[in-house]
């Protein structure tokens, strides 16, 4: 049984990371948004309320001050942690040669170095609840378009961290990685679906599962990872793609 496990989401104000925190308070979870845009981590705690206990704590998850303060307060409110969802994650898409140091430095920072510093910083509570980690990579650590070498290699990095963490802190914790392809998160941003773009005919029957993805998709997969009936499943990465890395696309 589920009820009154304690999570921490991080970036879980908008996207991904708001659905994950959506389906988790459904099934009784309370839940931390570690979340650095202070509008998207108020918003979502005023319309996810209402389905059980949240909080919202402003973290740059990039910062190791930041992420010490978190792990101290998520603490003193839950008393122990049995979820840490590393979901925070940026892109800068900028070609080789334009990119400074500085820029690939800060998408390692929030994508790679804050998965670390979260667990880090959670790992003695995970351990004492025999908790769960859930990072989110993305297909892009195993293939790639022009101009993201910073974000491939910020995931690829995670999905190694993952089978990392898991022979570190096994058999008390289990460390799973989400590669995510296409997720359509527009109607999950603070501004929501206004002003943009509606996804094409041509966007989802590319798919061999026939659509994009939502974020209830990731939701439903952390869930199962999460929950002690994937008991068995560390160090794994799961690609929920809808299938377009299995698709031959030579022209
Ligand atoms: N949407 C997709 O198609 C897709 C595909 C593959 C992987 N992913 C990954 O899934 C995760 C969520 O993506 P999304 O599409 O929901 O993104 P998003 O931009 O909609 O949401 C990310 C959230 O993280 C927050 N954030 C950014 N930097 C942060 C920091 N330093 N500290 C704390 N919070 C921070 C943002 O404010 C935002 O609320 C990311 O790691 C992303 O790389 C997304």
């Amino acid at each position: 049984m589920l009820l009154g496990k304690r999570a921490v989401i991080t970036g879980g104000g908008q996207g991904i990371g708001k659905g994950i925190a959506r389906r988790l308070l459904a099934e009784g979870w309370k839940v931390v948004l570690a979340e650095h845009d202070a509008e998207a981590g108020e918003q979502a705690v005023r319309e996810l309320a209402p389905l059980g206990e949240l909080h919202f704590i402003a973290t740059d998850v990039a910062s190791e001050a930041e992420v010490a303060n978190l792990a101290q307060e998520v603490l003193a409110t839950f008393g122990g942690l049995d979820l840490l969802v590393n979901n925070a994650g940026i892109m800068i898409r900028k070609p080789l040669t334009e990119l400074s140091p500085e820029e690939w430095q800060r998408v390692l920072g929030v994508n790679l170095t804050g998965p670390f510093l979260c667990a880090r910083a959670f790992a003695p509570a995970l351990r004492q609840a025999g908790g769960a980690i859930v990072n989110i990579a993305s297909t892009r650590a195993h293939m790639s378009e022009p101009d993201t070498e910073a974000y491939a290699a910020s995931k690829g990095g995670l999905v190694a961290l993952t089978h990392a963490l898991a022979v570190s802190l096994g058999p008390q914790v289990r460390v799973n990685c989400i590669s995510p392809g296409w997720i359509d998160v527009s109607a999950w941003h603070k501004g929501g679906v206004a002003g943009q773009e509606p996804l094409s005919t041509a966007d989802h029957r590319q798919h061999p599962a026939g659509r994009v993805g939502i974020p209830e998709d990731v939701a439903a997969l952390a869930c199962w990872l999460a929950a002690e009936e994937s008991g068995f499943v560390t160090g794994a990465e799961f690609v929920l793609d809808g299938g377009m890395t299995r698709k031959m696309i030579y022209a």
